[in-house]
């Protein structure tokens, strides 16, 4: 079903007067600032993108335990570890609010990591890097929760009210994580010499693949337009890319440490900083599936499905017996 509804995405906004009737009546509902609920008619455009985008989301959110959880065994103190393993719980919860919002749309778990896990449908790029230092935890916490929390806040009021109210629970979370590795990073850039290097090194390698977190630059964004036109999207990727650079740069300052980027600079006509565009085509690459940590990742999800297929099929196997004898009562 998910396949067929990937269709009827892409195709640019339409004009007012290419809309029918129904449609014009639902964008009337959009500008108007009305939640979209599951049992509300929606373009099927709507609907697929909103699976696209949520599952996404979601898959996101379940992968990106990965280089974290990593870490846990290996986290310096056990106040650290305890820290650590609360992160890692939140984002398996974060998945699953999201999974079910995305459910509410006709599409069942199964079929979303069906997807994943044949490559139709992805996740975030930045959960393709490694964490090979205790800093790169920090400049996650720093820069990836920092930027997922800049691309989710304005989400809270993305038009379809499941996601809507999922973005509304989890940023609440998201902001704990961004400054707990806020506060790894400033430990290790006020300690000694080698855990400040360690520090600048996790900056350097986690500065441009957090800068990819918010898409492609918009005139190469396929979704952008119509997902703002139905405020599936609040802001396009461009602007949101821009408010992360202006707030990180002052809290890379802060730090001691320097934004990998030669560019960089205030401008005194915008108020903004310049920065120099990330490796575009290292981030299509990633998204084919060449980045450096694609295959232990998508091999993660795979062995974690295996796994479970036990606990599903007893679960499933409880229910149906449950079920039966409640038809024959
Ligand atoms: N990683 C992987 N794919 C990406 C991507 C990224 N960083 N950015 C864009 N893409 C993909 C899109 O999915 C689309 O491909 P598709 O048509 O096959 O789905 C293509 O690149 C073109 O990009 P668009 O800008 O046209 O796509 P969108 O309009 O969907 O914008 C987005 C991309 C800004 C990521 C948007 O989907 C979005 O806001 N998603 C919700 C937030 C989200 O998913 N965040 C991911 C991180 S969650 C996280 O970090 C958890 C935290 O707790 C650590």
């Amino acid at each position: 079903m998910y396949a067929q509804m990937v269709k009827s995405t892409g195709h640019g906004v339409k004009s007012r007067a290419e809309m029918s009737a129904e449609e014009a009546h639902f964008q009337d509902r959009i500008d108007a600032g009305e939640k979209i609920e599951p049992k509300d008619w929606m373009p099927d455009g709507y609907r697929a993108t909103l699976i696209r985008q949520i599952a996404q989301h979601a898959h996101s959110e379940v992968v990106g335990q990965l280089p974290e959880g990593n870490w846990v065994t290996r986290a310096p103190t056990l106040e650290r570890k305890a820290i650590l393993l609360a992160k890692v719980q939140d984002e398996a919860g974060h998945g699953l609010y999201l999974y079910c919002a995305a459910e509410t749309l006709g599409v069942s778990r199964d079929e979303l990591t069906d997807a994943l896990l044949d490559g139709s449908m992805k996740y975030s790029s930045i959960f393709n890097y490694p964490t090979l230092t205790w800093a790169d935890i920090g400049a996650v916490g720093w820069l990836v929760d920092g930027a997922a929390i800049m691309n989710q806040v304005p989400l809270q009021r993305t038009s379809f009210g499941p996601y809507s109210r999922a973005m509304i629970r989890i940023c609440k979370e998201e902001s704990f994580h961004q400054r707990q590795g806020f506060d790894i990073m400033m430990k290790m850039a006020q300690g000694t010499e080698a855990q400040r290097r360690m520090a600048q090194d996790a900056l350097n390698r986690f500065w441009y693949p957090s800068l990819m977190m918010f898409g492609p630059s918009d005139k190469d964004s396929v979704h952008s337009a119509q997902s703002v036109a139905w405020k599936i999207k609040i802001n396009t990727n461009d602007e949101l890319r821009q408010k992360f650079v202006d707030q990180t740069v002052p809290q890379a300052a802060y730090l001691g440490l320097s934004i990998p980027d030669p560019e960089l600079e205030l401008n005194d006509d915008t108020g903004h900083y310049d920065f120099s565009e990330p490796d575009w085509s290292e981030f299509f690459a990633v998204l084919k599936g060449n980045g450096p940590c694609n295959t232990d990742r998508m091999d993660a999800r795979q062995k974690a499905w295996d796994d479970g297929a036990w606990v599903r099929d007893g679960l499933m196997a409880h229910a149906e017996k449950r079920n039966a004898r409640t038809a024959a009562e």
